[in-house]
């Protein structure tokens, strides 16, 4: 009896032999081609196999850096506005323009979880009577810090701008930091691209301050924060002897942050892919393989059921 066994199976109880070369052999391969290959294929063409990008949700470690940049305008002349800033560089450039306000802040952790949830900013801005205020902007600078995957450390900004036709007497904001990602993050080591300061407080240059370019540079950056409050509400009717009043709450909310999957994380959703697939394969050309045995579609010798011997008789027959 030539050949070797091509198939069997329990239900069966026949074991079918045939040639390494004969057409049983080949339609044997034929069918383990069909029922490994195509589960790839379906797999693949249907979107998705490479996980390209991922997600997870994280809640940033920000911290005010008490550093700041304040323009209020006071008129519709280009000199007309009040500057201040926590550069000194900058403040004496703004020579009789530059008065300083009365600033208080405090960071909150709202849940106790060692993480700050907000920031409650205040600034009163004292004016002369004759002083009006019609219009503000304001740079509040952060360190903004991700764990949980890659380590992402950069210091990023608040921006808040409002201009009203009508004098003001407080600006109020209350908004979320949000990040805003143009690229995807890494899913580990540490990415520190961005851990460079917002305004550039060493240089002599009045351009450096410029907040079209402050603004220009930070765009640049493909990681930002962005604050989100569109609507701040301008308040009016301002006393004679009143300081003018920027109040704003800045939130530090939960991020979904993308990231680009690691090596093993793209293997293992590429793996559960193909083998759910494949397991419905499996069980057809199973079948299939089966049928074609069975009815002997091609020719094979099969070997007769072997019964299992009980272990009695088996001890039983090497009695001597
Ligand atoms: C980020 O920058 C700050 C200030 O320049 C510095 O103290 C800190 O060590 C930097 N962090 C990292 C991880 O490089
Ligand atoms: C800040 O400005 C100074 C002077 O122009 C320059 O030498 C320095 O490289 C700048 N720093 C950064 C971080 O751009
Ligand atoms: C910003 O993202 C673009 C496109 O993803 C990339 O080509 C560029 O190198 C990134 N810039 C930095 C500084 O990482």
């Amino acid at each position: 009896m030539a050949g070797v066994e091509l198939f069997s199976h329990p239900a069966l109880h026949t074991r079918y032999r045939a040639g390494l070369c004969s057409a049983a052999a080949l339609a044997l391969l034929l069918i383990a081609v069909l029922t490994y290959v195509p589960p790839l294929l379906v797999a693949y063409r249907s979107h998705g196999f490479w996980l390209k990008q991922s997600a997870y949700r994280e809640q940033p470690t920000v911290r005010f850096r008490y550093e700041l940049l304040f323009v209020a305008t006071t008129g519709p002349g280009p000199g007309s506005f009040l500057a201040w800033s926590t550069f000194p560089a900058f403040n004496r450039l703004q020579e009789d323009r530059l008065r300083v306000p009365l600033l208080s802040t405090r960071e909150e952790d709202k849940n106790q979880d060692g993480k700050m949830d907000q920031l409650h900013f205040k600034l009163e801005l004292p004016l002369q009577p004759t002083e009006h205020v019609v219009g503000v902007q304001l740079i509040l600078i952060f360190s903004y810090q991700l764990y949980r995957m890659s380590t992402f450390v950069m210091q990023s900004m608040a921006f808040l701008q409002f201009f009203s036709p009508v004098p003001g007497s407080q600006l109020y904001a209350n908004g979320d930091l949000k990040l805003n990602q143009r690229q995807l993050l890494n899913h580990c080591g540490l990415d520190t691209r961005y851990n460079v300061s917002v305004v550039n407080g060493t240089s002599p240059f009045a351009s450096d301050y410029d907040l079209k370019n402050i603004i220009a540079a930070y765009r640049d950056r493909n990681v930002t924060t962005v604050f989100s409050d569109s609507n701040p509400i301008w308040m009016t009717g301002r006393g004679a002897n009143t300081p003018f009043i920027v109040n704003a709450t800045i939130r530090y909310p939960v991020e979904v942050i993308l990231y680009q999957p690691g090596f093993w994380e793209t293997i293992k959703f590429a793996w559960i892919q193909y083998v759910s697939i494949l397991l419905i394969f499996l069980w057809v050309f199973g079948r299939i393989k089966m049928f074609v045995f069975q009815n002997q579609v091609f020719a094979t010798t099969p070997v007769s059921p072997v019964l299992p011997l009980s272990p009695v008789l088996s001890y039983k027959q090497h009695q001597p």
